[in-house]
């Protein structure tokens, strides 16, 4: 876990030609990314399609970092857009499937015993967030809502 931390600290920051990372043409539109991967950044899948509806997601990148909320049917296409997007740009995502008993250390994180010891291992959601002004995806997925969430 410390070496993830390590790893997450020494992430570079770097401003992309998103015309450049995403269809190999220059556009003067930069796009903020790091310059190299991490453990965490998804492999980029050469059979990816970036499809038109990419294009969006792409602005998001590219503008100011609200949250995103995505959504779509079963299947359509939403993680892998999101991680091929980011395995271009050197982003580390951070998945948690949700399911109806999904508890809060699970994100934040909780105390485990290593050597002996007490330490406090890190939960994806602290994770994300410890990369300060930048983004960090996490996807949750929600299957299996309990009734009062539905
Ligand atoms: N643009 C694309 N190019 C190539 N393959 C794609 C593309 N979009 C989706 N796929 C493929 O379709 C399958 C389903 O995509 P994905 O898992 O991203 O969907 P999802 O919307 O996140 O599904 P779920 O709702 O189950 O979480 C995956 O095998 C993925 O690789
Ligand atoms: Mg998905």
């Amino acid at each position: 876990m410390t070496d993830t931390i390590t790893s997450l600290e020494a992430l570079t920051p770097s401003d992309l030609d998103a015309g450049t990372v995403f269809s190999g043409t220059p556009s003067g539109k930069i796009v903020r990314g790091f310059a190299t991967a991490m453990a965490f950044t998804p492999v980029v899948d050469t059979k990816y399609i970036f499809h038109e509806h990419s294009r969006d997601l792409v602005v998001w990148f590219i503008g100011a970092f609200d949250p995103l909320y995505v959504f779509g049917p079963c299947g359509c296409g939403k993680t892998s857009c999101i991680k091929q997007l980011a395995a271009k740009l050197n982003y580390p995502v951070f998945e948690v499937t949700g399911h109806s008993r999904l508890e809060f250390p699970e994100l934040i994180g909780h105390h485990v015993v290593r050597n002996g010891n007490m330490e406090f291992e890190y939960g994806p959601l602290t994770l994300a967030i410890s990369l300060g002004d930048f983004f960090s995806a996490m996807k949750l997925t929600c299957w299996s809502l309990p009734p009062l969430l539905v």
